[in-house]
């Protein structure tokens, strides 16, 4: 089946979906986007990929081109056109087209906005939440706005080869010897009773799933800790896992080839990802 896209106001057979070779975007990773999944046909956590993406408009001088029930509206008759009832909608606004290339930005650019759905069924069953997933440490050598979701994902998607180089199925990248997040995802770690997570600043990406994970953490009365924490630190806790809109609460097992707690998904991981999975789709638009 051809995917329906959205580009600029007009709904396309994903054939037919074009932008120019002068987009900000293309040249120079000159835009943000957000990744919003779907379950069951509706959008998870909606209202808050809307606020980061307005944050990260504001953090870079951007308009934003739609207002939050024009969103809404795109968002939902991409997931109807495309028949999405597990998945993600994509969804980037770029600077848009000057006409040329140029270091300098230009305010009255019509920016570009591009969404797209990908369709993957099994995306809350998903059977690595079973086993964990392995984890190499990478250093971080991403700029310093990690706060603004940017498409200028290089460095994530070398560290994501980095680990599929080493055998294992993701990065975390490390800073003056503290982990700050995986290449797509917060990082967690637990210690009996109390999670521990880096707190938020420009060094991370402000989950919208972080957010949610740890507001049902405290409801169910596990103990949270907002610091940064080592290698060795994660090594020798009793479980790890990350979070993000995609994977939503992932078991770590293995960091850097040593096992983390029984080497198995812990309870405390598997019991968040089913409240944040329970709650959400309760919630979902
Ligand atoms: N990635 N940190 C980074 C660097 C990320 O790229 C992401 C999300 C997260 C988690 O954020 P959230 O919980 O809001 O999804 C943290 C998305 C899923 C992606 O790039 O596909």
């Amino acid at each position: 089946m051809t995917r329906t896209v959205y580009v600029n106001g007009q709904y396309l057979p994903e054939t037919e979906a074009t932008v120019s070779i002068f987009d900000r975007g293309f040249l120079m990773a000159d835009g943000v986007y957000e990744v919003t999944s779907v379950l069951d046909g509706k959008l998870i956590d909606f209202a808050g990929h809307l606020r980061r993406l307005q944050r990260s408009l504001d953090e870079l001088e951007m308009k934003n081109p739609l207002s939050e029930d024009e969103w809404l509206a795109v968002h939902r008759e991409l997931v109807a056109r495309n028949g999405v009832e597990e998945g993600m909608v994509y969804l980037q606004v770029t600077r848009g087209n000057p006409g040329d290339r140029d270091f300098a930005w230009a305010a009255d650019v019509a920016p570009t906005v591009v969404l797209f759905t990908q369709t993957k069924p099994g995306l809350a069953d998903n059977p690595q939440a079973r086993t964990g997933i392995r984890v190499i440490s990478v250093p971080d050598i991403r700029w310093g706005r990690r706060d603004i979701k940017t498409v200028q994902l290089l460095y994530p998607s070398m560290g994501k080869m980095m680990a599929k180089k080493a055998g294992v199925d993701d990065a975390w990248f490390t800073e003056d010897g503290f982990v700050t997040e995986g290449t797509s995802n917060n990082v967690y770690i637990i210690r009996g009773n109390r999670i521990v997570t880096r707190p938020l600043s420009s060094e991370i990406l402000h989950g919208i799933t972080r957010s949610a994970v740890l507001r049902f953490a405290a409801e169910a009365q596990y103990e949270v800790e907002e610091r940064a924490f080592t290698v060795e630190e994660a090594q020798g806790a009793d479980e790890a896992f990350l979070t993000s809109a995609s994977a939503f609460v992932m078991p770590v097992v293995e960091l850097d080839g040593a096992a983390i707690g029984t080497g198995k998904p812990g309870p405390v991981a598997t019991r968040l990802r089913e409240i944040y999975l329970d709650e959400m789709r309760k919630a979902a638009v």
